[in-house]
């Protein structure tokens, strides 16, 4: 069991606190001209990835008072207990090994090695067998799609690894259905053929509605297309932790690969939940995409505190969410392939620590996790960056960005990386009312109009950004790129006090959910009565469907 923690009653609180006020007025540009090394000192390596933190109001000594914060938090002994398979996640008394489903050796964990290493075999299997065209369905014909039925962290990972690694996909194409909306299901299945569809029900609990009722409508069409019940078997496996429930579906047993309970959904990508991914991508390459994630367990398991790349990213969103009230955090990948990348840092980073009580329980009188939010870079700068710009709200920022393309197309990848350097520089350095009236001037308008608008071309800068680069994005670099963000969540939780791990707030929703269907299907004896609006809105539907 971990220790508590109360961010606001360490001794380092206090001291961070008058070094964020001293740090408000400075500028990020005078700590550059202050200290010739910054560029080179503010930066790190780890895994593949390249850590350029120099563009932030943080100086040496905010800095060493952030790492003083984590010793006081105990954080090797934290990263140690997380990694060597303690129960951290004390609401629910179980560990959470997701750096064990990357790992190349057991360690102290042998059983659940071994339970991890023989998935991966049967994972392996799968993933060869399809992309050798020897897996076929029901009427003999070789299964050309896969579509992978799930939601949250069942669907965010898979789906983000498949898109991102476009250049390394093999002979079969992955689909991707979540929502309960039947549009998603039905736009998906309208360019599919039965007799060569696979579908993959990845449900960790194996109760969640959305991809229940979605599984179910699959396997109406597949058995109105002609196929028998006997023929599902070629046609459906499960990913889950709930075998009772996947074989009451009509499930065999050996059509169903593990989940564990000691795996979180939204950190569960390395494991079977990542079948999808591995098939599209090959066997090969998604052991390349577990390594990148080792390589990074690794980094952070042994790096000093001032040298690890997820701690000081921690330390960066404790920094700006406590001491600078910034309420959220911006993930702009400078690379389209990367474009679902913010999707699923929001349900890592905002399942995991939108927490309002410690993990011993009680209520905390501090910020935690922030709104994380983004796309991929240019799109933004023609639609949300007027706001990171010059808008009132501090917006800390993580570019990514690959340094070169897998399009062949080096010209005008230049572009891109020329957009992304640009916004990073133009975020700290801002302009200035001097040089706003300077360029009004060069327009050739008269002093009026320039004593008019130049409030308007000033640009504060300040404003605080990192950019995380790598030589290319490849299975390796995207695997270290989501751990680093995984053990980055890890920390931030530590330090805030609370546990990264379950996720009770999304429960009351899913019940009432429930009583509305009730409702909704004229069932008033079991539905409960609800607030005036909610019955107005429920009329509502009901008129419609007249
Ligand atoms: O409702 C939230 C949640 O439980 C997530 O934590 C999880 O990733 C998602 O639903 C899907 O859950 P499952 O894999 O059990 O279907």
């Amino acid at each position: 069991m971990l220790p508590s923690f109360e961010l606001s009653a360490q001794p380092a609180f206090s001291a961070l606190q008058a070094l964020a006020s001293a740090l408000c007025d400075a500028s990020i540009e005078q700590l550059f001209n202050a200290d010739s090394a910054r560029a080179q000192d503010f930066t790190l390596e780890a895994a593949g990835l390249h850590l350029d933190y120099s563009k932030h109001l943080l100086d040496r000594s905010a800095r060493d008072a952030l790492l003083e914060l984590a010793r006081q938090a105990g954080m090797g002994q934290r990263i140690n207990a997380l990694l060597g398979g303690e129960p951290v996640n004390n609401t629910e008394g179980r560990p959470a090994l997701h750096s064990l489903l990357r790992a190349t050796s057991p360690g102290a964990l042998q059983d659940k090695f071994d339970q991890v290493c023989a998935a991966r075999s049967r994972m392996r299997v799968y993933a060869d067998t399809l992309n050798t065209g020897q897996q076929r369905g029901y009427s003999g014909e070789v299964i050309t799609d896969v579509v992978n039925i799930g939601i949250g962290g069942s669907d965010l990972g898979p789906r983000l690894v498949t898109d991102a690694l476009k250049p390394f996909h093999g002979s079969v194409s992955v689909h991707y259905v979540a929502n309960v909306d039947p549009a998603d299901l039905q736009d998906t299945l309208l360019e599919l053929n039965p007799a060569t569809t696979l579908f993959i029900i990845c449900s960790k609990s194996f109760r969640t509605e959305e991809t229940l009722t979605n599984s179910l409508a699959a396997r109406n069409w597949m058995l109105n297309s002609g196929a028998s019940a006997a023929d599902l078997a070629k046609h459906f496996l499960a990913i889950t932790s709930n075998l009772e429930a996947a074989t009451e579906f009509g499930l065999a047993a050996e059509n169903c690969l593990p989940m564990w309970d000691w795996v979180g959904g939204r950190y569960s990508v390395w494991s079977a939940v990542g079948l999808s991914c591995a098939i599209a991508v090959g066997w090969e390459h998604f052991e390349q995409f577990l390594g990148g994630a080792e390589r990074m367990d690794q980094h952070f398991a042994s790096a000093e505190s001032h040298a690890n790349m997820p701690l000081l990213m921690s330390l960066l969103e404790v920094w700006y969410s406590n001491f600078f009230g910034a309420g959220n955090h911006v993930v702009l990948p400078y690379d389209n392939s990367l474009q679902r990348l913010p999707d699923f840092l929001q349900q890592l980073t905002m399942e995991s620590n939108g927490k309002r009580v410690s993990a011993d329980g009680h209520v905390l009188d501090y910020a935690t996790g922030p709104v994380l939010w983004g796309s991929a870079g240019t799109m933004g700068q023609h639609s949300f960056h007027q706001l990171l710009h010059q808008g009132t709200r501090l917006c800390p920022v993580d570019f990514i960005l690959p340094l070169t393309t897998h399009t062949g197309m080096s010209e005008q990848h230049r572009l891109l990386v020329a957009n992304c350097l640009a916004q990073s520089r133009a975020l700290m350095v801002g302009r200035s009312e001097q040089a706003a009236r300077a360029e009004l001037q060069q327009r050739g308008l008269d002093d009026t109009q320039i004593t008019r608008l130049a409030p308007h071309l000033v640009l504060p800068g300040n404003r605080p950004n990192s950019v995380i680069s790598m030589a290319a994005l490849t299975p390796a670099t995207l695997g270290a790129l989501l751990a680093l963000y995984e053990h980055r969540t890890f920390c931030s939780a530590q330090l805030w006090g609370i546990n990264p791990f379950d996720q009770w707030g999304v429960e009351l929703g899913k019940d009432i959910g429930v009583q509305v269907l009730q409702r909704l299907s004229g069932d008033s004896a079991t539905g409960a009565v609800m607030d005036a609006a909610t019955e107005r809105l429920m009329q509502a539907w009901q008129d419609a469907q007249a």
